[in-house]
C-alpha cells in the first residue's frame, strides 16, 4: 500500500546516494516503489523493536539502491530480456550441472577450456560450487567461508571468475553460484574480530558467556552431523565465550536478529548478483533464524528474511532467479515457494528433495507405492516456481519425506527406512548397491546414505564381479532414476561424473580434511581419459553419457515439459510403475516408469480412463510408436524401463 512517508524515505535515501532518475534506471524506481510497503512491513516484524529500526531501515533501502547504480549495463540489457519471458527459469531449455572447479578440471581458467563438454552434453546451467575464500582442511566444501568476496586462489581469481561468465553467457550457459548465508568460518573477518572480544562482531554471532542459553537451545536442537560434530555449540578459548556451530564448529551461525548481519549479508548476495549470477543457492535457509525451545529450524523468521531478500533482489537485481536450499519435510520444503500473500513470492526455486529420496525409495522397494502417498502434499507447488530435479547432488541422500506417506503406502515407517538404509549400505543380502550410511546418530538410528548415483545402483559391483548382465540392469537403472528427474518438472540437476558412470571414489579416507565426511566418495576428481571413453562404442561411459544426452535432447524438444505445474499422475494400475502427463499448452507428453526388475504391463485402459486418449504416441526414447489397445490389452514395460511418449504422432512433425 502506497504511504507518502515511506516515498519520502525512498526518495531521500536515492537522493542521498546520488542516484538520479533516468531512462535506463526508471523501471528500478518503480520495483523499489512497488516492493517499498512490504520491505518496510517485513523489516519492522524482524527489527522493529530495534532501538534505530528506522535507521537501519534506510541502510537496507541504501544497500539495494549501491546494487542498482552498480548493476552494469550487460546486466541491465539481460534483465529486461529475462523479463521479457515469462519467468525464464521455468523453461524446458534449461538443464544444469553442478560441480566442484578443482575437482573437476582444476581451475576457473582451465573450465573455459572445457565448455563444449556442457555444450556436448547438453547442459545450459552450470553450479560452480563455493568458490570463495574458505580454509583448507576447514572447509566443508567451501561452504565455511572466510571471504565472501575474494575467490580461493586454489580457483584462480575474481577476474578469472569474471572472465569465465563471460564466455559461459556468450555460449548461452548460465551461471549458478551459491551464498552461504547461516553462517561463516571463524576464520571470517567478523568470527576474527569477535575472538578478540569486539562486541559489535560478538553480536554478528550467538555468542554467550555461559551454558544457559546454550543449554536451553540444545534441549530441542538436533544435531546436523552428530558422528563429526555432536552439539551446537563450540568453546572459543580466545574469547572465553561459547558460540553457535550448528554445522562444523569451524562454521559460527550467524546472527539474524541482528539486522546489521542481514544487511551485511544482503550486500554480499548483491556482490554476486553484479557479478551475473543468474541462480543464486541460497544455502541452509531452514536454519538462518534460531528461537531456544524449538528445532531452530523452518522458523516464521526464516521465511520473512527470504521474503524481504527476494522483495530487494526484485528491486536491484531482477532477473537473479532464487533457490533455497531447504532440506527438510515435504509440507516444509514447500513453504519456501512462500505462503499466504507471499505464495509463489519467496524462492524461485527449492530442490525436490523429496522427489529425489522417493524415486531411492523406489528403486529399492521395485514399486512406487511410497511415490504416489507423497503426491498430494508436493503437487501444491504454486505457479511460476519450480523445481531442482536432481538423483544425486554433493550432499547424503535424506530420507526425509513423511512417516504418514511411508504408512499410507502400507509399510512400518522405522522397519521402512531401516531397510532402505541397508539396501543402499549394501548390507541387504539381495542389494546390488555400494554405498554408506552418513551422519549416523547414535540413539535413534537415524542416517542418511553417500555414494555415487552409479553405485548405488548397483555398477561398482557388477564392474567388481565382471558380470555383464548387471552392468546392464545398472545401466538401466542410472538412465531411469535420470529421466524420471529430467522429465517431472522442474530444472534437472546433474551431478557432475554422474553422466560418465563414476563410481565411489575412497581415496578422501587418506585426507585429514575429509576422512571424517563419508559425503567425499561422491565427489569424484575427474579422470578425463575415463571421461574420454564416452566416445567408445559399449563402454559404461559412453552408454551411460549418450543416454544422458539424448534425455536431455528429448527435454529440449518437448515444450510440455516447461515447469508449468502441470503434472497429472496416472492412477496406479500396476505398483510397480510410476506414470504422468505433463500438459500444459504443448501436446501432452506421457511419461511411463517400471521400477521392477520384472516387465510391468500396464493395461492401455490406463491411458483412457481420465478421458480421450489419442489413439497413437510416440515414444522419443524407443522411436517406436504405440497403438492404444483394448482394455484387456497391455503395453508392457521392460524391466527398469521408461518411455518418453508424445501424443498422437507416428513421428513428431510428420
Ligand atoms: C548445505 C550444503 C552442505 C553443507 C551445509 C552447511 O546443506 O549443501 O554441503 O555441509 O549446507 O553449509
Amino acid at each position: 500500500m502506497y504511504d507518502d512517508s515511506l516515498q519520502a524515505m525512498m526518495d531521500r535515501a536515492l537522493e542521498n546516494a546520488g542516484w538520479v532518475l533516468l531512462e535506463k534506471n526508471r523501471s528500478f524506481y518503480a520495483r523499489l516503489g512497488a516492493n517499498l510497503s512490504a520491505l518496510h512491513e517485513l523489516f519492522m516484524d524482524l527489527y522493529g523493536t530495534t532501538e534505530n529500526a528506522g535507521e537501519l531501515f534506510t541502510c537496507l533501502l541504501e544497500t539495494v539502491i549501491a546494487a542498482d547504480l552498480a548493476r552494469p549495463e550487460w546486466l541491465r540489457a539481460s534483465d529486461a530480456r529475462k523479463s521479457q519471458q515469462d519467468k525464464w527459469f521455468l523453461s524446458n531449455q534449461l538443464a544444469g550441472m553442478s560441480l566442484y572447479v578443482d575437482r573437476f578440471c582444476g581451475t576457473l581458467p582451465a573450465l573455459e577450456t572445457k565448455l563444449d563438454y556442457f555444450g556436448e552434453l547438453g547442459v545450459s546451467l552450470l553450479h560452480l560450487m563455493p568458490l570463495f575464500q574458505s580454509p583448507p582442511g576447514e572447509s566443508d566444501g567451501g561452504y565455511a567461508v572466510s571471504d565472501f568476496r575474494t575467490v580461493d586462489p586454489r580457483f584462480g581469481t575474481l577476474g578469472d571468475l569474471q572472465r569465465l561468465r563471460e564466455q559461459m553467457h556468450g555460449r548461452g550457459l548460465y551461471l549458478m553460484l551459491d551464498i552461504v548465508l547461516n553462517h561463516t568460518s571463524h576464520r571470517h573477518e567478523w568470527a576474527q574480530q569477535a575472538k578478540t572480544g569486539n562486541k559489535k562482531y560478538q553480536d554478528y554471532y550467538y555468542m554467550y558467556e555461559d551454558r544457559t542459553l546454550p543449554d536451553a537451545f540444545e534441549r530441542s536442537l538436533p544435531e546436523i552431523f552428530p558422528e563429526s560434530a555432536p552439539g551446537n555449540f563450540s568453546w572459543v578459548s580466545e574469547c572465553n565465550r561459547w558460540v553457535m556451530t550448528v554445522f562444523h564448529d569451524y562454521q559460527w551461525d550467524l546472527n539474524y536478529r541482528n539486522p546489521e548481519v542481514l544487511i551485511a549479508m544482503l550486500d554480499n548476495i548483491f556482490f554476486y548478483a553484479n557479478l551475473g549470477v543468474d541462480v543464486l543457492r541460497i544455502d541452509a535457509p531452514a536454519f538462518i533464524w534460531k528461537e531456544a525451545g524449538t528445532s531452530c529450524q523452518n522458523l516464521p523468521q526464516a521465511h520473512f528474511i527470504l521474503q524481504l531478500m527476494k522483495l530487494c533482489i526484485q528491486a536491484g537485481a531482477p532477473g537473479m532467479a532464487l533457490l533455497g536450499e531447504a532440506i527438510v519435510s515435504p509440507g516444509e520444503i514447500m513453504n519456501y515457494f512462500g505462503t499466504g500473500r507471499y505464495r509463489g513470492r519467496e524462492c524461485d526455486f527449492a530442490y525436490h528433495a523429496t522427489q529425489m529420496a522417493l524415486q531411492w525409495d523406489a528403486l529399492a522397494t521395485g514399486n512406487t507405492k511410497v511415490m504416489l502417498a507423497a503426491q498430494a502434499v508436493v503437487l501444491q507447488k504454486p505457479g511460476g516456481t519450480s523445481w531442482i530435479t536432481y538423483t544425486r547432488c554433493h550432499d547424503d541422500i535424506g530420507l526425509g519425506y513423511d512417516d504418514a506417506m511411508i504408512r499410507q503406502a502400507g509399510y512400518n515407517a522405522y522397519e521402512h527406512r531401516k531397510f532402505l538404509q541397508d539396501y543402499y549400505s549394501g548390507k541387504y543380502h539381495a542389494s546390488t548397491a555400494t554405498g554408506a550410511l552418513f551422519s549416523v546418530h547414535p540413539r535413534t538410528g537415524d542416517a542418511r546414505i553417500s555414494g555415487t548415483l552409479a553405485s548405488l545402483c548397483g555398477l561398482e559391483k557388477a564392474l567388481r564381479d565382471h558380470d555383464r548382465d548387471a552392468v546392464n540392469v545398472a545401466i538401466n537403472k542410472i538412465l531411469l532414476m535420470q529421466s524420471m528427474s529430467f522429465f517431472i518438472g522442474g530444472m534437472p540437476m546433474i551431478f557432475y561424473g554422474d553422466e560418465a558412470g563414476y563410481t565411489n571414489s575412497y581415496d578422501y579416507l587418506n585426507e585429514p580434511g575429509k576422512r571424517y565426511d563419508n559425503r567425499w566418495m561422491h565427489r569424484p576428481v575427474m579422470n578425463w581419459d575415463k571421461n574420454d571413453r564416452r566416445h567408445l562404442p559399449g563402454t559404461p561411459e559412453e552408454r551411460i553419457f549418450t543416454g544422458t544426452r539424448k534425455l536431455l535432447q528429448i527435454r529440449r524438444k518437448l515444450a510440455a515439459i516447461s515447469d508449468h505445474s502441470d503434472l497429472r499422475w496416472l492412477t496406479p494400475h500396476n505398483i510397480h510403475v510410476g506414470a504422468f502427463t505433463r500438459q500444459g499448452a504443448a501436446r501432452t507428453v506421457l511419461c511411463i516408469y517400471n521400477f521392477s526388475e520384472r516387465p510391468a504391463y500396464l493395461t492401455w485402459y490406463a491411458f483412457r480412463e481420465s478421458g480421450k486418449t489419442p489413439p497413437k504416441w510416440f515414444d522419443h526414447w524407443t522411436g517406436e510408436t504405440y497403438r492404444v489397445g483394448e482394455d484387456h490389452e497391455y503395453l508392457i514395460v521392460q524391466p527398469f524401463g521408461f518411455h518418453i511418449m508424445e501424443e498422437g504422432q507416428d513421428h513428431p512433425g510428420s
